[in-house]
């Protein structure tokens, strides 16, 4: 007989290998206190149903809360040959309380629900830590952003000079996107923070348990009532990594983008000491390694959510083993969405900006060139299409012959209007020192959400109380399941005196 207190069905113990292959211990670590949590909210509950005595529970929450202990203090390892977390616990209570009474803490529970319980009690604390890292980003772009409200720039489309902007206005940009990614774990946590507790292996118990008691001292909203949804679904787990896989190809996104700036031939910006790394072999090297990172462990976060997606495609419905690699996606998710926020957070805020080549490169380029054709629109009458013409033929012209657009002179358009559009325009001095001018032009672009200073204030006004309103929601999550430990916390303590 197998030494293990499930294997009674087989007449031998399979190898070492097999059993290896078997586990789940290595990726169960991160869900043994959660575990430990729903073993007591459950024992518990079996005592307030009459299933089981006051004393054995009091014997099983004490053997419990020794383990976390042992577990707290680094004592615990577990070996291969334990199927996973949920083995190991249940075997320690039997052995140091007896079959007597450890041998009825599993009584009306399956691993199945089980573990599907303790995904969800971590992917809460991890969806509170994701949304708080992402908050410590977005407050640190709000940051930079009101110090380069002024800070002009090139905006890019193609990787090509398109029109003037700010610094501001870019961070603003990324600002926007990371609050819609808060907005989507918002949603995700709601759904996350349901009990799968009580569904049994697929089909319930016979065993009167109370599952809306053990959903409400673990601290959960509601249930995943049906007992089959509750061990089949991973549709949530799936939502997690997709919004987590969002989240990083913004990252990357926002990586590349200070990683391209960061090159000699942008020069705009350039990283800390702190987030930079260096060559082996060229000693005058600085690279942005961190922000490169970020990119390359969007990789696994995309990885993650494609590997849960081929796990749970082909399964048929109720619990499959196959599930169990689940967890080992989650986690390479999560670690790799907080360490990237925590690096792009701190490489954000501890960057140099050289604006002077920021603004060197708009005076040297054509970036104007709408604000002009817009202007000869709007001033003289022109349709867009002949202002367009007109002064594509005059970037021409000046790129040919090196002429900055800020020595533009008022003939120049004249002559080439006739010649272009065979059409007679007067230009007036003003309006094209006008428009010529940087800041000016700033100033003339009205469209809501524009680089204009007066939206740009207004953008970081209403973007610094959404933050503050989200820390609210978050801190609102962490306070609600902190009071639940706390509660459980206090009853297991009250069944222990
Ligand atoms: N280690 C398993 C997992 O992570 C626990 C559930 C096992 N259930 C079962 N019916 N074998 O998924």
């Amino acid at each position: 007989m197998s030494s293990s207190i499930y294997r009674a069905r087989l007449g031998k113990t399979p190898n070492k290998k097999t059993l290896e292959f078997l586990s789940s211990v290595k990726d169960d670590y991160r869900i043994f206190e959660a575990d430990i949590e729903g073993t007591e909210a459950h024992n518990i509950m079996l005592y307030e149903q009459r299933v089981l005595s006051r004393e054995d529970l009091t014997k099983i929450l004490s053997s419990l809360e020794k383990l976390k202990r042992e577990y707290r203090s680094g004592k615990i390892e577990i070996e291969p040959e334990y199927e996973d977390v949920h083995e190991f616990i249940e075997a320690y209570v039997v052995r140091d309380v007896g079959i007597g009474v450890g041998g009825k803490l599993h009584t009306g529970r399956s691993r199945n629900d089980q573990v599907a319980l303790d995904i969800r009690m971590v992917l809460r604390w991890a969806l509170i830590e994701v949304g708080e890292r992402i908050l410590r980003l977005v407050s640190s772009l709000l940051d930079k952003a009101e110090e380069h409200k002024g800070t002009i720039m090139p905006l890019y489309t193609h990787t090509q000079h398109a029109q003037v902007g700010t610094l501001a206005h870019y961070l603003l940009a990324y600002v926007d996107t990371l609050l819609r990614d808060l907005q989507r774990l918002d949603s995700c946590y709601s759904r996350v923070n349901l009990s799968p507790l009580g569904a049994g292996p697929i089909g319930g118990t016979s065993i009167p348990v109370d599952r809306r008691r053990t959903a409400s001292l673990l601290g959960f909203d509601g249930l995943v009532e049906n007992s089959i949804d509750a061990v089949s679904s991973k549709d949530v787990e799936i939502e997690v990594l997709s919004a987590l896989a969002n989240l990083m190809s913004s990252l990357s996104r926002i990586a590349e983008d200070l990683t391209l700036w960061s090159s000699s031939e942008f020069g705009f910006i350039e990283l800390a000491d702190e987030y930079s790394s260096t060559s082996s072999i060229m000693p005058q090297k600085k690279n942005p390694c961190t922000l490169e990172l970020v990119r390359g462990k969007t990789g696994r976060v995309i990885g993650a959510l494609n590997g849960v997606l081929n796990i749970v495609k082909g399964l048929t419905t109720g619990y499959n083993r196959d599930l169990q690699e689940v967890k080992h996606h989650l986690w390479t998710g999560i670690d790799a969405v907080n360490d990237s926020l925590e690096i792009l957070a701190g490489a954000i805020k501890s960057m140099k900006v050289n604006e002077e080549r920021m603004r060197a490169k708009v005076e040297e380029g054509y970036t104007l060139a709408l604000d002009l054709a817009e202007c000869l629109t709007v001033e003289l009458g022109l349709p867009f299409r002949e202002a367009h013409m007109l002064v594509g033929n005059l970037v021409r012209e000046m790129v040919s012959s090196g002429t900055r657009i800020s020595h533009l002179k008022p003939r120049t358009i004249e002559e080439l209007a006739e010649k272009v559009l065979s059409r007679q325009v007067t230009v007036d001095e003003d309006l094209i020192r006008g428009i010529v001018d940087v800041e000016r032009s700033l100033l003339s672009r009205r469209s809501i959400g524009s680089p204009n200073p007066a939206e740009t204030e207004r953008m970081l006004k209403e973007r610094s109380a959404a933050l503050r309103a989200f820390m609210e929601v978050w801190l609102l999550k962490k306070r609600s399941l902190e009071r639940a430990q706390n509660m459980l916390r206090e009853t297991v303590k009250k069944y222990l005196s």
